[in-house]
């Protein structure tokens, strides 16, 4: 008999191009997860178009309609119970979740962050790469704690800095890798094989199938 699939929700704020390629890979029918739902804090996020076009439920809970965090993540707590959601991914999602809701979800809270954490935490981390002239970037995938940016990481991809990189340039490098990793450390996460211990992921199954590290090919 084979294992039901994860039922998933991505929360948004914008054009959702790393929503996308969780949506595309988990129409594999053989991915260990599917997308249920799309929540987006924004009315006006690209995402929710693109969610509905794939035949995806989406809901709106527009953060200004609440008087403060703890209420809207309620709100949202309601919408992904309402779902029957097992992990949550954050894609673009850019409102700070409150440390009751973090915990409710622990380990089955996963974000996607454009940089190698634990450097450049926050935001504008292409700008900020560059200008502290390193020479490895990237991006982490990893499961959300209640600070920021923080949390075991389940997966990274590193992209070389090259000369005349601007923020835009070496952020559509790193980008590409998100839309390879999150895929891929979601159906880990999904299929039970990638596992916290003493808050560091362990994976499970051949090393080499799931590198921790991957290079652009
Ligand atoms: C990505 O770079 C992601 O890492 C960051 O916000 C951006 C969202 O892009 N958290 P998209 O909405 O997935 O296209």
């Amino acid at each position: 008999m084979r294992t039901a699939r994860k039922r998933v929700a991505v929360l948004v704020s914008g054009g959702g191009s790393n929503m996308a390629a969780l949506i595309a890979a988990a129409a594999n029918p053989g991915y260990p997860a599917e997308i249920v739902r799309v929540i987006s804090n924004r009315p006006g996020a690209g995402a929710l178009a693109r969610a509905a076009a794939a035949g995806i439920e989406t809901v709106i809970i527009d953060h200004r309609g609440y008087p403060d965090r703890a209420t809207f993540d309620a709100a949202l707590d309601e919408a992904l119970a309402g779902a029957a959601v097992d992990f949550v991914c954050l894609a673009g999602f850019m409102r700070l979740l409150t440390p009751g809701f973090v915990d409710g979800w622990r380990d089955r809270l996963v974000n996607i962050h454009p940089a190698l954490l634990p450097s450049f935490k926050g935001l504008h981390t292409h700008e900020r790469a560059l200008a502290a002239g390193v020479k490895l970037h990237g991006c982490t995938v990893h499961l959300v704690r209640a600070e920021m940016d923080v949390g075991p990481i389940v997966m990274q991809a590193a992209v070389p800095v090259l000369d005349g990189d601007t923020p835009a340039t070496l952020g559509a490098r790193v980008l590409e890798q998100e839309h390879r990793i999150y895929p891929r450390a979601l159906a880990l996460l999904a299929s039970g094989r990638a596992q916290v211990r003493d808050e560091r992921v362990y994976v499970d199954g051949p090393s080499a199938e799931v590198p921790a590290i991957a290079w652009p090919a």
